[in-house]
């Protein structure tokens, strides 16, 4: 990418008159910036990049590319660091998924090692004789669990796709667990938001509590029994976990507290291999996580409605662009309501989500002077809002392969439960079905019947590990946290590169909106203007201001080599390359 570094303002009034086809409407920027030069840059490498949401994990999966691993072998090792480093989201107790672009076959595959509910698990297990939701218990007891998919995953990615021996990429997850790190002022701030659920268990206390208190910024975390059961994986591969000792304290754990996860539900868990979603945008493919995520599916559906406007000339984070933004958002998160869920237990159709056709027919609701109460749109079952205790890593190598993957004990610190002896921190993941389906449950989450509990049924998830092709090539590699806004903040990531001509850490820095039908709220980072704040509010949308929206980490190649950025919306983070 050559950057010549002139600013260049070129005045296109009469030429950049366009027709937005789907409204009747006309864009006309005054200016057409010059898209050439950085305002911020990102990292840049030749020979590979890996970007992630702890600084030390990154350093992990940049040793293993300079060692010659490609990059499923680095992200497997950043996977196992990231379960140390940063233990609120990163995981061995938890699950998620990764999308690998495999440069020799040309394949894209989908890894699911989503959480799987236990044999025991019901549609009304979180409910009291009355019916009631009983508060807190999808979230912080035992029952929370699902069983993890997360190491599986991650065995089951390196032996299909990576180079190197388990061994070898788990090692410096070792070191780091037993040696120890110096805990950030952002894990500090953390540990002291989840002490009330993390400090009632023993076995979290000893870990990540010192004198009572939750470690303070500067002290050293170490975790020798987690650095014990990484090394059992070492030796043994994924069956340590699932059949062996560490299955065996997890089951011996559940029965202690009253959980219902057994050894024959650690011993059934499959990874599932699935099709990634396709669609294109402007001529290049996107391509991101089918369900039991919803992710792909509505970014692809979004951007089909995108591809009917002059997003470009609309200009970024005008109040045209985020009026339309919110307008579709709405409507792809009022399907999601209604239809996603696992797909191996209820019919999601993809296909119909997917089809341009539908898109157009979808764009015709939308006005471009006045909001769409969300009311309207879809009388219904409103959806969860979901916790933004995940985390995102990408990876691209030298040989043309690229890694996106989310993975997440859901909430920060998942369940604040660790499985006595094993250090490991199980997730909550089981709040990301539908306590009880119509009715919102005691955190105000709300799901739709295909994502009531089943047995052995994964939670219907927002994770959206994404790559974007280009002539068949890896263009771009991108995913975020945020429960429900990763959607969102994906999207606006794709849209900013390949509409707005970003590099990726422009991409990465502009602020970010989220609407996701109901409530029906316009969510708005600070930093967009009082005067396009204003016009949306003309429009009839409604504003409310933001936290953060999503964290990405996003890497873009072309011949040229990589550009990776680190989102400094989590100071921690690191993109690095060489
Ligand atoms: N637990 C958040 C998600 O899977 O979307």
């Amino acid at each position: 990418m050559s950057k010549a570094k002139t600013l260049f303002l070129a005045l296109l009034l009469p030429l950049s008159l366009s027709l937005n086809l789907a409204t009747g409407q006309t864009a006309s920027p005054l200016v057409r910036y010059d898209t050439s030069y950085d305002i911020v840059s990102p990292v840049r490498a030749q020979h590979g990049m890996v970007a992630s949401e702890q600084a030390l994990a990154t350093q992990v999966g940049l040793d293993i590319l300079k060692r010659g691993g490609n990059a499923v072998d680095a992200g497997v090792a950043v996977g196992f660091a990231l379960a140390v480093v940063l233990p609120n989201a990163g995981n061995l107790g938890g699950g998620g998924f990764m999308l690998i672009h495999d440069a020799k076959s040309g394949k894209d595959v989908a890894l699911d090692f989503r959480e799987m509910a236990p044999a025991a698990a019901s549609r009304d297990m979180y409910l009291d004789a009355a019916g009631q939701v009983i508060p807190e218990r999808s979230l912080y007891t035992h029952l929370a669990v699902g069983v993890p998919g997360t190491v599986a995953g991650l065995a089951l990615a390196l032996e299909k796709y990576g180079s190197m021996p388990l061994k070898d990429v788990i090692a410096p997850a070792i070191k780091l667990a037993q040696q120890g790190f110096e805990v950030s002022p952002t894990l500090a701030a953390k540990l002291a938001a989840e002490r009330g659920h993390m400090e009632r268990w023993p076995s979290t206390r000893a870990i990540f509590f010192k004198d009572g208190r939750p470690l303070q910024a500067g002290a050293i975390l170490r975790q020798t029994d987690l650095a014990r059961s990484l090394r059992l994986i070492a030796a043994q591969g994924k069956s340590a976990f699932y059949q062996g000792e560490i299955g065996k304290k997890i089951v011996a754990e559940m029965a202690r507290h009253q959980g219902s996860i057994t050894a024959a539900d650690l011993s059934n868990y499959r990874v599932v291999e699935r099709t990634p979603v396709s669609g294109t945008y402007r001529g290049y493919q996107v391509l991101s996580m089918p369900p039991p995520s919803s992710g792909g599916v509505h970014i692809v559906q979004m951007l089909n409605m995108l591809e009917h406007y002059p997003v470009r000339d609309y200009g970024s984070n005008s109040a045209q662009n985020l009026h339309l933004l919110s307008e579709i958002m709405k409507l792809a998160y009022a399907d999601r309501s209604e239809y996603l869920g696992d797909p191996d237990f209820s019919k999601v159709p993809l296909q119909g989500l997917t089809a341009r056709a539908y898109a157009a027919e979808l764009v015709r609701q939308i006005d471009p002077e006045r909001a769409t109460p969300s009311a309207a749109i879809k009388p219904g079952q409103p959806q969860a809002y979901e916790s933004d205790q995940t985390t995102h890593y990408s990876v691209a190598d030298k040989y043309g392969n690229v890694v996106s993957t989310t993975y997440t004990l859901n909430m920060n610190f998942g369940s604040g439960i660790v499985a006595g002896g094993t250090g490991i921190v199980l997730n909550n993941e089981m709040d990301d079905f539908s306590a009880k389906p119509g009715v919102p449950n005691a955190f105000g989450l709300i799901g739709g019947e295909a994502n009531a509990i089943r047995a052995y049924k994964r939670p219907l998830s927002s994770m959206s590990p994404t790559i974007v092709l280009k002539d068949g090539k890896p263009f771009l590699v991108t995913g975020s946290p945020g429960g429900s806004r990763i959607i969102s903040t994906t999207l606006q990531t794709i849209v900013n590169v390949i509409d707005h001509g970003m590099n990726v850490a422009e991409a990465t820095i502009t602020p970010r909106i989220h609407q996701q039908w109901m409530p029906d709220q316009l969510r708005v980072e600070k930093g967009i203007s009082p005067d396009t704040l204003r016009l949306l509010a003309q429009k009839g949308q409604q504003l409310a201001p933001s936290a953060t929206l999503g964290r990405t980490q996003t890497i873009q190649m072309d011949a040229g080599g990589f550009y990776g950025y680190s989102d400094p919306r989590n100071p921690d983070g690191k993109a690095l390359g060489y």
